[in-house]
């Protein structure tokens, strides 16, 4: 049986339909699809990570400043979907699924072999040590918006979310969501990780962002003046970037040299892009999902334990949704800027590109 998600609503609702499909059918007939596990680029997060040697050893908090996975999109509500978005919304709708999935993938620990269990297992491990980054009140881990609304370059007025197809006018559902999050074991103790995702966004663009720390003794701090204009070289920690689409590929920024007379630093990309290295197209992600359902082979699926435990991470956001109404926020921004508070203290922010 191939399910479609969202599974369930909440913790609760998420563990009596599992009870339910249980109590019919094995774990193993059970094909729960999310189709961000199908596409290309998602799938080579652990190939890169894996089967390299030399990002592994860094990826933890010795390294790593933060982590920041951004899924935007510039569509508002399509067609008849306002019905079903209304009662779930971005949290529901993207985050407790397809952006945990990215979540899993970049921060879980090796597996010990590539069978389904071994990869799950080790994604449920890690959804278990994660939880909302609270520090005073959930108010400061958790932004919520809704487009209001705006009009397109073209001068077309943009509709507000209330007033789209089957919105009810007086809706707090939230069309943007984003938070802190940490994950407390041995490797990602006391590293940040920022989610967002949200309709009629800025741009449609998925990434995974893993900021290192700036390196330990920074020599290259001199002003540099380039006839009467003087500036302080300002050394960019190294970034790397996990483009899940469009321009699927992998970029790691570097400092390098600027070619002149002084010792100037600058930051460059190294890049690996899919369309450069390979001709063929990538694969639609349903096509390759439905393709192994029926070899039966259940590694890109959800199991039932992961469910619970992407639900579980959410749980507080979800009973406290009293404390965390909507910020507005205009159609084709990155949000509502109040996100940004979510750096607070850390020195960093979203990369918005
Ligand atoms: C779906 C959501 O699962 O994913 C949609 O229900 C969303 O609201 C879509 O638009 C995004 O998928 P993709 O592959 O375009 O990032």
């Amino acid at each position: 049986m191939v399910i479609e998600k969202p599974f369930g609503r909440d913790l609760e609702s998420a563990k009596a339909l599992n009870a339910a499909l249980l109590k019919e059918l094995h774990e193993t007939q059970i094909y729960r699809i999310d189709h961000y596990l199908g596409k290309e680029t998602v799938q080579n997060i652990l190939s890169f990570r894996f089967a390299n040697t030399i990002f592994e050893p860094v990826f933890n908090h010795r390294y790593v400043n933060h982590i920041q996975i951004t899924a935007s999109e510039t569509v508002g509500m399509e067609s008849e979907r306002g019905g079903y978005y209304d009662e779930y919304g971005a949290l529901r709708d993207m985050l407790t699924n397809h952006m945990m999935k990215l979540l899993c993938l970049v921060t879980m620990e090796p597996p010990g072999n590539l069978s389904a269990d071994a990869i799950r297992n080790e994604k449920v491990k890690v959804l278990n040590a994660t939880s909302i980054d609270v520090q005073k009140s959930i108010a400061d881990a958790v932004y919520r918006g809704q487009y209001s609304s705006g009009h397109e370059e073209d001068g077309t007025r943009i509709k507000a979310y209330r007033d789209e197809n089957r919105i009810d006018r007086n809706s707090q559902t939230d069309t943007f969501v984003a938070m802190r999050l940490k994950i407390d074991n041995w490797r990602w103790a006391g590293v940040p990780i920022f989610l967002r995702t949200g309709k009629r966004m800025a741009k449609k663009s998925t990434e995974i962002v893993v900021q290192f720390k700036v390196p330990p003794l920074q020599l290259f701090r001199q002003v540099e003046c380039e006839g009467d204009v003087c500036d302080i070289t300002r050394i960019q920690p190294n970034t790397l970037i996990f483009r899940i689409q469009p321009d699927e590929g992998i970029f790691l920024q570097i400092s390098a040299k600027r070619p002149r007379w002084q010792f100037g630093v600058e930051d460059a990309m190294m890049d690996f892009s899919y369309s450069g290295r390979w001709e063929q197209s990538l694969p639609e992600a349903y096509e390759r999902l439905l393709m192994d359902t029926l070899h039966g082979d259940s590694t890109l699926f959800t199991r039932s334990d992961e469910v619970e435990a992407e639900w579980r991470v959410v749980d507080p956001v979800l009973k406290n949704l009293s404390q965390l109404k909507p910020y507005p926020y205009p159609p084709g921004a990155w949000g509502m800027p109040e996100a940004e508070w979510l750096f607070n203290g850390i020195g960093a922010s979203w990369r918005n590109e």
